[in-house]
């Protein structure tokens, strides 16, 4: 590989990199939750041009500190809402226009604690033609009540 074709692909990947990112379009940041309760969590993709596979995806709900905050997914999730298999794709028929995601009907544990929690998806993908294995993560904090 010559200099050119490395900066190539070095671009290319940080370029994929940046557009494979997941986000969570539902809850929404501040939404009201009760313990026992279902939810459905909307995990969006948005459409690339790059290619990348996908693997899987780990919902997370963790109790936020009073003290400490909201402790980061690579702290420890405490409570896994769910763990598998993650395809996105756009709904069919489409009359909102929404980009490709999936919902996860998932529970809120019936002994969650009261206040501020953050709810994370953990992301793993593989990205480009050599497939790097590559996790992301994001975020939303929700008011359990
Ligand atoms: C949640 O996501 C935001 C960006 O959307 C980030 O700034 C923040 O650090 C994340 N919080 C946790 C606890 O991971
Ligand atoms: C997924 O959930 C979101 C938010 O509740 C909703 O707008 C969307 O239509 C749902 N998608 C499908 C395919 O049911």
């Amino acid at each position: 590989m010559n200099f050119a074709t490395t900066l190539f692909s070095v671009f290319f990947f940080i370029a994929s990199v940046l557009s494979q990112g997941v986000r969570l379009s539902s809850p929404t940041d501040g939404q009201t939750v009760s313990p026992g309760q279902q939810i459905v969590v909307s995990v969006t993709r948005p459409p690339t041009l790059s290619s990348s596979e996908e693997v899987a995806v780990v919902l997370g709900l963790t109790t936020c500190s009073t003290s400490t905050g909201c402790p980061a997914p690579t702290d420890g999730l405490a409570h896994v809402l769910y763990n598998g298999p993650y395809s996105p794709a756009y709904p069919d028929p489409n009359p909102a226009h929404l980009q490709p995601h999936q919902n996860f009907t998932v529970a809120i544990p019936a002994d969650m604690q009261q206040g501020k929690a953050v709810l994370s998806v953990s992301h793993f993908a593989l990205l480009g033609a050599a497939l790097i294995p590559w996790t992301q993560f994001a975020n939303v904090t929700v008011d359990v009540q």
